[in-house]
């Protein structure tokens, strides 16, 4: 009893009552203060704590900050979670009531109930640890455990805060042909939004990542970084806010606007996952984190290598027909490829898929294009000892379509609304029976060919009209789409789980690990200039390890900037992602052939190393110093890939001497250029140097010598092998 009662006295003189959970990963630290009766709090994210030193942050003046703040009943802060009750209180009070851990083979996975004080009303926050990938994931379940619906206004992920310091954040803004770019600016105060509410193509206009860079500027190689990414396929939002106060947040979850959901008695709601990794080794150190985390966790067929693959859209957009195919198929072959996939154009019986106003929905093969059928094109890709691969475009409908005609309202509209007359519709994936249509086409395609190895699966347009004919609430539309899609793709991967699938959504609209799990790769954009595409390339691979972004050579001039950029720096930029082609092979001549396959196969030589490998960025498209270069090490550090690209050209420009990373300092490597064009070898040709020197010291690469006919457009490809 006596000692019963001391600790309750020192409870009592104690300044903050402490509940310590902590979640290590192998390099990280959350610790979470879940004291019952209390909110919810987050005391600390960073480098691994060890010995007692999470009970120790107390004593280091450290604040535990709410996080997972509810509206109402507190002064005015940026909440996570907002609700309206049956009874028209819109406050909320939420206290932790109970804490479970449970371990699973990657980590462990913490588990805080929160509970209203009044109402039947509660949350369950879960953080997940991968621990060797040195990553966690918050989400939550929200739990109406009354009879009468409740109204969800706002319902965040997680809410990351962290203690400011000059933080900087980098972010990604685009547009169609210009996707993912980077943007990187110092946190000021006040609040930051960024936010998808195109429906469907949620990578498109901005990104659900962020890197948060704590101690002044982003820097590649130093400085704690967090990096963060809301796994969701819909519309999101984002926020970065910064009170004058020594803790600022960082919130992510699904975006409410136009999303308002009524929780009906006894529903629970679970929200997406949120992925966060910390680093000391800047945003370099976190990208290789989430390029772990994603290979291993977020990706169809992590662990299998890409084909290398001709696809038919720039070549002959859609002018599909077999002699065209076929003519790719034998030069794609040729040049050592793998795969032939034929993109738009294939489809339609009564209205042909001639332009890009008509026919989706139609997925029946158009015979007059392809008179023997999907059959025997699949067939020859065969004989010709490679793969195939189709377009599709299954969420989408023209109103130029027999799908339309028969049913009109499996289209997404408004009631009472003209139609928008957009060249294609979005099809209502919240109706069961459209999801039984979308997985169909997919399964009859495969049923009926089943050699069929590679779907390349589009959605080229927002949800334009905000209106469904099958849900009775509107402002579920968005939240049910993506349930909906979840639906077909959890059946097509549970009945073809070997089948490769790209996500593509007017380019790199589907960038997202809501929708990678279900996908093996992405396509990263429509415009595949290869300068553009640095840049492109560069703000994907933040988050996105190369195996995931879809990176071909096309024709110059390009279609979209008009640049004529010749095929040797075309090539070097593609093989630094997941490498295809996408050019009229029939025009190329027997030298840019040549060129292709020597590309091939070192492609296939060093394809273990981009696909798998450690990603190190070196030197920015973005900062102007006429050199973007960067390199795949892989893990063991027995191999590595040096890419370096030049992409403008002054005469008498001096370059910077671009310094390596992630190799080993004690090994020695030698060095070999890949499919040099140059007649004179460089200087470091078959040469050694130690790991340290690389690092430490760099080479230098001519930018524009004797033998090299550009002076823009230089471009290396160099191989190290460890000796
Ligand atoms: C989208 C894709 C392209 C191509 C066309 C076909 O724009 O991003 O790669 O498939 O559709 O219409």
């Amino acid at each position: 009893m006596k000692r019963l009662l001391s600790i309750a006295a020192l409870l009592l003189a104690c300044p903050f009552l402490r509940a310590v959970e902590v979640i290590n990963t192998d390099n990280t630290t959350l610790v979470l203060n879940a004291v019952k009766g209390k909110p919810i709090a987050q005391l600390y994210y960073g480098s691994l704590l060890i010995n007692g030193e999470a009970e120790a942050l107390w004593n280091s003046g450290s604040s535990a900050i709410e996080c997972y703040p509810a509206h109402g009943l507190k002064e005015d802060r940026e909440e996570a979670i907002s609700v309206i009750f049956p009874d028209g209180n819109v406050t909320l009070d939420l206290r932790v009531e109970s804490v479970r851990r449970q371990s699973w083979e990657g980590g462990e996975i913490l588990e805080i109930t929160s509970r209203d004080t009044y109402y039947p009303f509660s949350v369950i926050s879960y953080y997940k640890s991968y621990r060797t990938e040195n990553t966690i994931s918050t989400w939550t379940e929200i739990i109406n455990d009354g009879k009468k619906s409740v109204e969800l206004c706002r319902f965040d992920s997680g809410c990351l805060p962290f203690r400011v310091n000059d933080p900087w954040i980098s972010t990604f803004y685009g547009k169609w042909a210009n996707d993912c770019r980077l943007n990187e600016e110092a946190l000021v105060h006040g609040t930051k939004v960024i936010r998808n509410r195109d429906g469907v193509r949620n990578s498109q206009t901005s990104h659900s990542e962020a890197m948060i860079s704590l101690d002044g500027r982003p820097n590649e190689n130093f400085g704690p970084t967090i990096g963060a990414a809301l796994c969701y396929s819909g519309n999101y939002e984002l926020r970065f806010n910064y009170p004058c106060e020594e803790y600022a947040t960082f919130h992510a979850g699904i975006c409410p606007e136009d999303s308002h959901y009524t929780l009906s008695g006894n529903e629970h709601f679970t929200t997406p996952e949120l992925a966060f990794s910390f680093s000391k080794e800047g945003l370099g150190g976190v990208s290789r984190n989430f390029h772990r985390w994603g290979r291993k966790y977020k990706l169809a067929h992590p662990s299998v290598e890409r084909k290398i693959l001709l696809n038919s859209w720039e070549g002959v957009f859609r002018n599909v027909n077999e002699e065209g195919m076929e003519q790719m198929m034998n030069d794609i072959a040729q040049m050592g490829g793998e795969l032939f996939v034929m993109d738009d154009g294939w489809f339609g019986d009564k209205y042909p898929r001639d332009t890009d106003r008509s026919t989706l929905g139609d997925w029946m093969v158009d015979r007059r294009k392809l008179p023997h059928g999907i059959g025997r094109l699949v067939e020859m890709a065969g004989e010709y000892g490679l793969k195939f691969g189709i377009w599709i475009e299954p969420e989408m409908v023209c109103e130029k379509s027999e799908l339309y005609e028969k049913h009109p309202d499996w289209a997404l509209k408004a009631a009472n609304r003209e139609p928008s007359g957009s060249r294609q519709m979005t099809l209502d994936l919240s109706n069961p029976k459209v999801q039984d249509f979308i997985f169909d086409v997919v399964d009859d395609l495969m049923r009926e060919n089943p050699g069929i190895d590679y779907i390349k699966w589009d959605a080229n347009a927002a949800i334009e009209e905000h209106g469904s004919p099958y849900l009775k609430n509107q402002s579920h539309l968005y939240i049910e789409y993506h349930r909906g899609l979840a639906n077909v793709l959890n059946r097509i991967r549970a009945k073809y789980p070997d089948l490769t699938i790209q996500a593509c959504a007017s380019g790199g609209g589907r960038a997202n690990y809501g929708i990678l799990p279900w996908f093996d790769d992405f396509w990263c954009s429509d415009n595949i200039d290869p300068i553009q595409r640095l840049s492109m390339q560069w703000g994907e691979s933040y988050f996105y390890p190369a195996i995931a972004i879809g990176s071909h050579v096309a024709a110059a001039p390009n279609r979209i900037t008009g640049r004529v950029a010749p095929l040797k720096f075309r090539i070097d930029m593609a093989l630094s992602g997941r490498f295809g082609l996408e050019i009229l092979t029939k025009k190329m001549t027997d030298d840019e052939k040549a060129l292709c396959a020597r590309a091939i196969e070192d492609y296939k030589a060093i394809r273990h190393i981009v696909q798998f490998g450690d990603l190190y960025r070196l030197n920015s498209p973005e900062d102007g110093d006429g050199v973007s270069s960067l390199m795949y090490c892989t893990e063991d550090k027995s191999e590595a890939v040096f890419f370096w690209w030049k992409p403008v050209g002054f005469r008498q420009e001096i370059l910077p001497r671009v310094k390596m990373n992630g190799l080993d300092p004690q090994a020695n490597y030698r060095i070999s250029e890949l499919h040099r064009t140059d007649a004179k070898a460089l200087k470091c040709e078959g040469k050694s140097f130690s790991g340290r020197f690389l690092m430490d010291n760099g080479l230098d690469i001519p930018s524009a010598g004797k033998n090299d006919a550009d002076l823009a457009y230089g471009s290396r490809v160099l191989y190290l092998e460890r000796l």
